[in-house]
């Protein structure tokens, strides 16, 4: 499994998103560690609990500054992150309820997630608001 990297070219030009960017990349990073040491369904409980929260602060911070600048895709922007926490919602409750989850396939999906939404949506939302000046 491959370690995913923050590069400056990802930055959205806001400090405080770019940090917690710069967080969901270490906890998919984190879950790939774990998988390699053979400790992934342990290590997936903690990861899960850690997405579900940065699904709900980072977020609630990207959608009302997407609100702020009038985005004009950030209904679909939105949505797309919904996907995430609905994705991270459900695999809790499964662990919950004593089903074992393939961590690689956990951390495929939340890897896909990132390199489409961070590396093209978030970059979209910059692009736009760099033209607003
Ligand atoms: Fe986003």
């Amino acid at each position: 499994m491959t370690r995913i990297e923050w590069t400056d070219d990802l930055s959205v030009g806001l400090p405080e998103i770019d940090e917690q960017h710069k967080a969901l990349f270490a906890l998919a990073n984190d879950l790939v560690a774990g998988i390699e040491r053979g400790e992934g369904q342990t290590v997936l409980r903690d990861i899960l609990t850690r997405l579900r929260e940065y699904c709900f602060f980072h977020f609630d911070e990207e959608e009302t500054y997407m609100q702020d600048i009038g985005y004009p895709k950030a209904r679909a922007h939105a949505a797309e992150h919904a996907l995430l926490s609905a994705r991270a919602t459900a695999l809790s409750k499964l662990l919950e309820n004593g089903e074992s989850i393939p961590a690689e396939g956990a951390a495929d999906f939340l890897e896909a997630w990132i390199f489409s939404h961070v590396l093209k949506e978030d970059v979209a939302l910059k692009r736009y608001a760099d033209a607003q000046g």
